[in-house]
Order: C-alpha cells, then structure tokens, then sequence
C-alpha cells in the first residue's frame, strides 16, 4: 500500500493526515500554535512556529508508522489564505506574518481602489480590495515600516513559506496567489500594472505553479528531521478553502461547499472566468485544473463559537457546551447573535462592524445564547448564499464540513436555514483531504481528480429541510439583516474605546 500525506496549516493549528491509496486516514496528528492580537484589528502569526509544528507533527506521524516509509511517495498543502510573509535577500522572515483576519488596513485598501480603480481591480483581480488580501498588507508595511519593505526580497503566501522550508523552492500556486490582489485571475500571471501603480517591485513575486505540480523533493535536513524518505515527492498543495472544496468532492458546476473553520465559507465551482457578481464575493482560481470559485466569507463562524466558549464556559468542552442546543427553540427565545467580533467581509465590507446579541432577557440561560450563537453563525453564511442566487445560481445540495458538520442540531440547522440538501461526507477531514488528493493525483495514481474523489470520499448522511422550520429561520433571516444596519454607526461610535 502506498500513502500520502496532507498537510492543512490552519490559523489555531496544524494538522496532517498520513492517507492510503483508498482514501483512508490511516493517522492523524494536531499542532497548535499562537496567535498575536497586539491591538483589536491585528492578527499575526510567527512563520517559525508554522515550520516548527509541522515539522514535529511529520516526526510524529512517521514515529507511530508501521510500514516501509518509502512508501511514503508525496506530500502536499493546504494553507490560510491571503497571510503576508516577507523574506530578505537571504530569505529570512523579515517580520511576523500579517494574517488573513488582520484588518489593520482599511486605508491602504482605499489607496488601491483610488490609485488602480476599482473597475480595473476588478477586471484584473476579479476582486475589489479587501482588508484581508495580501497586497493591502503589503502596501501597510511599505507605508509604516519602509525599512523592513525595502530590505523585502520576496513574498510568500503560509503554507509557501513552509513548503519552501521543506524543500528550499520558492513557489506560489494560483489558487492562493489568486487571493494576494496580485494575480490577474484570467491569464494567470502577476499583474504588471498593479505592481507598477502601487510601486511595487515584481520581481519580489515569487514563481507560479499549479496546484499538483511537483516542486521538488524534501531536502536532507527536513527528511533527518522528519523520518520522511529523500524521495518523498512535493507538490505545490492550495489555498484551504480550494482544497476544502477538493476534499468535498467541490469539482463540478453546481457543486457547493459551506465550510465552518475559524472562518465560515459558502464556496461554489465555477468554470467561467468573467464572474457577474459585481465583486459582492470573491472570485478565485480553484485549485483543481482550469477552474475558479465564487465565495463568500463570514469572518468569524468556529471563532465565534470558540470566542464564546472560551470567555463564558471555559471549562466545558464543545459536546457538553452543544449538548442543550437541541432543547431550544429555533429563534433561541428571542436572543438573536451577530458573528461580527472581528468585522466582515461578506456581505457587508467593514473592518469596523461588532457582534451584538439583541433581545437578552433575564429569563435566557448558557443554552440560549450557544444557540444564537450557532443560529448567527449560519445566518450570516446565507446571506452568502443569497447573493449567489439573487446573481441566478442554483444552490440545492451544499456538502458541510468543519466544526458545523460534526454536530446533527448544526447540520440540520443548516439545511433549515439554507433551505437546501445538507450533505455530511462520511471521515470528513477537510482542507487536508484535499492536500492529500492533490499529492495522490500529482503522483499519478488517478487520471483526474474527479475520479481521486470518487475513490476517496463517500457521502455519511443527508439533512433535508423541514418547512416549518424553512418558515420560521426565513423571519428569523429577515430580523438578522436588520442588525447590520443599524448597529453599523453604533460600532464605529464605540471604536474609540477599545
Ligand atoms: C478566505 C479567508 C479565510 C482563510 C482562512 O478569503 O480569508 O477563509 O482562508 O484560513
């Protein structure tokens, strides 16, 4: 038997997947690390901590394997999107990674619409500016701290960085580079014109290859390390949410994906390249050959309910803390949640917005609000998918993955408010399976990745809408959209004293 493994390196953790030609996880193994939040807005990670954990999660996966390791034939990546790296000349990591939850750079986004317009940004890129994305990250380093940008030879994307320290390659692959604001989308290739408009030197934009192509071999000391065999192949990997859409078998037109990570996700494959979405979602290269992704991103689903847990039940774990969810009605007695603790993106754009629970009574318990919590969540994921249909997209079935598919009231929940068949893949593992299936198809074991997932991934259940509660969460949508509008002024009013 041969294997594979996949490497998703997340915001909370680092987590791999050792899997075998029929799609078995035959072991897994979880890293976490830190997060730096120096100031409300910032959000940043050291790229050191990255290479560590996966480092000591590869020795430990290979130290509990059992068989031959060269067997072992590849290895590929899964990574956090949009995430600044900057190397020196030497490539040294000049500075902590600036994340994709890091909204620190409002300004230097209205710097790139005025100075490219946003009409070009969109043809170009395919998306308007978003504080996220990596090219206003890199605009805020050039503006606040010159001297690190000018000594800045080369930028990587996180799981980049670590592939680059497995192998001493530097590369980006189109599905993450797609999210830099840098890529012209349709001709895969770094913008020009962006880089010359915002002063930016090309030459500091790494090569670009495709997601399965094989960028080399594991160098000596990853493989002394490790316990990984010198022939390990290494292929380029893809952005998560791309390779949660591969691992949910996301390959064809119609196909869906609502993805609950620290994020939350409502993906959607598309072949076309000339997205009519006005830039209401984000378009992407997908990481499977010559396709794109419509999506739409809610920026703190699992944190919402990780934040919530942490700070109001500290001591209970997530089954215990779930577990009372079922008990409460649908509209959790009149207490509705906004997930906005760290801003938005979709659909409202606005590094400023806050959460807000409306309608506390003195009569809600814990259980209450862990509902709302849950019912916000996936209300705010289907104004996601409300845009793609008002934009005439069919959204009938929706595979769910991540932390909302490991919980029946959530998937059932889903289904009720997305009034849409909810699928649950049976070993759901994610935007690691999808590295995985990137490595098994760049080794050549399947023709095509279609026919990798019909090997890999097998459907477990399937959640169906019940119309009374279609009925009730579509009122219950109604109140929720009331929230941004007029909380909007309120949380900018109060910025000043956080
Ligand atoms: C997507 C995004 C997040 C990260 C999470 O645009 O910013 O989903 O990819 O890792």
């Amino acid at each position: 038997m041969k294997y594979v493994i996949g490497v998703d390196l997340g915001t909370s953790a680092v987590k791999l997947l050792f899997v075998n030609q029929d799609g078995e996880v035959v072991q897994e193994v979880s890293k976490p690390y830190q997060l730096y939040q120096e100031k409300a807005g910032y959000s940043e990670q050291d790229p050191e901590d990255w290479v560590k954990q996966t480092l000591a999660g590869l020795t430990e996966l290979l130290a509990a394997f059992k068989g031959d390791t060269q067997d072992i034939e590849g290895i590929s990546f899964s990574g956090q999107m949009h995430g600044l790296v900057l190397l020196d000349k030497e490539q040294y990591v000049l500075r902590k990674a600036i994340l994709w939850n890091d909204t620190r750079t409002t300004k230097e986004c209205e710097e790139i619409e005025s100075r490219v317009g946003r009409e070009r940004l969109l043809e170009i890129t395919k998306n308007p500016a978003l504080e996220g994305f990596t090219l206003p990250k890199m605009l805020w380093v050039k503006n606040h701290e010159p001297d690190i940008f000018q000594k800045t030879a080369s930028f990587l994307l996180p799981k980049d960085y670590v592939r680059y320290r497995l192998t001493g390659q530097l590369q980006m692959e189109y599905s993450d580079a797609a999210g830099t604001l840098l890529l012209d989308i349709t001709r895969k290739a770094w913008s020009n014109e962006i880089c010359d408009i915002l002063d930016i030197n090309l030459d500091i934009c790494p090569p670009l290859v495709d997601s399965h192509t094989k960028v080399g071999t594991i160098t000596d000391e990853a493989a002394q390390i490790t316990g990984l065999p010198l022939t390990t192949s290494v292929f380029a990997g893809g952005a998560d949410n791309a390779c949660g859409a591969i691992g949910a078998g996301v390959l064809t037109e119609g196909k869906t994906l609502a993805s609950t990570g620290t994020s939350g996700v409502v993906l959607s494959y598309e072949t076309s390249n000339e997205p009519n979405f006005d830039g209401k979602v984000h378009y992407f290269n997908h990481a499977a050959p010559n396709s794109f992704y419509a999506m739409g991103v809610t920026l703190a689903a699992g944190y919402s309910l990780s934040w919530f847990k942490d700070t109001f039940a500290e001591n209970l774990d997530y089954e215990t803390l779930l577990q009372d969810v079922g008990n409460v009605p649908i509209g959790a007695n009149g207490l509705l949640f906004t997930p906005y603790i760290v801003g938005e993106r979709s659909p409202h754009v606005d590094a400023t917005i806050r959460g807000s629970f409306i309608g506390m009574d003195a009569t809600h318990e814990r259980k209450h609000f862990t509902r709302a919590v849950l019912e916000g969540i996936t209300l705010s994921l289907n104004e996601s998918i409300e845009t793609f249909r008002s934009h005439g997209k069919t959204i009938e079935q929706i595979v769910s993955i991540g932390g909302g598919a490991k919980n029946e009231y959530w998937l059932q929940m889903q289904a009720d408010i997305f009034n849409a068949t909810i699928i649950k893949l049976q070993s759901e593992q994610g935007p690691g399976m999808g590295a995985a299936m990137l490595a098994a198809y760049g080794c050549g074991w399947f023709d095509s990745l279609q026919s990798c997932a019909d090997t890999f991934l097998k459907e477990d259940k399937v959640y169906q809408p019940i119309e009374a509660n279609v009925k009730k969460y579509s009122e219950l949508f109604t109140l929720y959209r009331e929230v941004y509008p007029n909380t909007k002024n309120l949380s900018k009013a109060l910025i000043k004293l956080r």
